[in-house]
């Protein structure tokens, strides 16, 4: 299957309100050459023509009522260079380079996602079926890493919360793992017991039901590239990087909270929540504070916010805990 998209979504932040707005996000979706005619308004699709060429769908904007955020128009997202080149993926090795450098070896078709546990749907799909149901959209969100440094990413995919429906969890279900691709052959981090293999990550039913949390397929518009997380990864903008697995090949739903990959590593320092929090330092750093990756003041900080800025809309999920349970 061919795999080049070109990019045609324009490269500049798009206004929230573009986001907010039913009436241009359908626009958007549906207008003839929508990308072309509608410039910017139009940033909120991908392009038909290349989701198309993915065999993805996009005659449906179920999806458009999600509360979806851009960060402040005043971040600029961080360039398709800066997103590709320094990345978190063991699996590639440890280096922030490794994995752009080794990741292309990784053969992401075909891929196929098994669905397993506590649902009434269940069984292994072809990503092409996997994918078939949803309409993909833009969504400009921050990243923080646990490691303090941040970025501005346009990612296109679709809310997990659809993908969670559809295999109808049982009232069993309260939380929801998801498992990485396990494959030395292409994997060369998976060689070494860097980490516990397969990487592995979960969330509460809620959290995944939260309007932001996403399913990524694609970056700026193009095809995510390997090092990204290809074919399909989690984004969850308002927790620590390491809960947005890469490369997802099963979806698993639970009763009871799921192992993950770093509090087995290291349970003293990342936890099952790992929620952004400037007020809850890592036992060996602040985090207060983080690094913009591309600031070309190499040393300026800025002050890194509760819930990485989306408290208003998933403060509620923790009502009742405290805050500074990090773990
Ligand atoms: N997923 C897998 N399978 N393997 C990993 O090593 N690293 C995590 C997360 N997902 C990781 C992973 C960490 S620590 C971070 S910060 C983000 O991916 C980095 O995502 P990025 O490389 O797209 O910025």
């Amino acid at each position: 299957m061919a795999l080049r998209i070109p990019r045609v979504i324009p490269s500049q932040i798009t206004p929230p309100e573009t986001y907010l707005n039913r009436r241009a996000f359908l626009a958007g979706a549906f207008g003839a050459g929508a990308a072309a005619t509608l410039g910017s308004a139009a940033a909120a699709v991908i392009p038909a023509q290349a989701g198309a060429a993915l065999g993805y769908r996009y005659d449906a904007a179920e999806s458009v009522d999600a509360l979806v955020h851009a960060p402040d128009q005043n971040e600029k997202p961080n360039t398709w260079e800066q997103i590709t080149n320094y990345n978190n993926y063991y699996e590639f090795g440890v280096g922030k380079t490794d994995p752009a450098e080794y990741a292309g070896e990784l053969q992401t078709r075909p891929w196929n996602v098994a669905v397993a546990g506590e649902a009434e749907v269940t069984g292994s799909f072809p990503l092409e079926a996997f994918m078939k149901p949803y309409a993909l959209e833009e969504r400009i969100y921050r990243f923080r890493c646990v490691e303090a440094w941040s970025m501005v990413i346009p990612w296109v995919g679709f809310p997990l919360a659809q993908m969670l429906k559809r295999f109808k969890p049982t009232s069993r279900a309260k939380y929801v793992a998801f498992e990485t691709l396990y494959r030395p052959s292409q994997m060369p981090g998976q060689r070494e017991p860097i980490l516990q293999w397969p990487y592995r990550e979960g969330l509460r039913i809620d959290e995944a039901m939260n309007p932001l949390a996403f399913m990524v397929v694609g970056l700026y518009g193009r095809v995510l590239p390997n090092q990204s997380g290809a074919p399909l990864r989690l984004i969850v903008p308002w927790k620590y990087g390491f809960k947005s697995i890469k490369a997802i090949v099963r979806i698993v739903f639970t009763e009871t909270q799921p192992e993950t990959t770093w509090s087995q590593a290291a349970s003293g320092e990342y936890g099952f929540y790992a929620n952004v929090n400037p007020d809850v330092p890592h036992p060996r750093w602040s985090q207060a504070t983080e690094r913009r990756i591309g600031n070309p003041f190499f040393h300026e900080r800025q002050a890194t916010l509760l819930f990485n800025g989306y408290a208003n809309e998933v403060a509620s999920l923790y009502k009742g805990m405290s805050l500074h349970r990090y773990f």
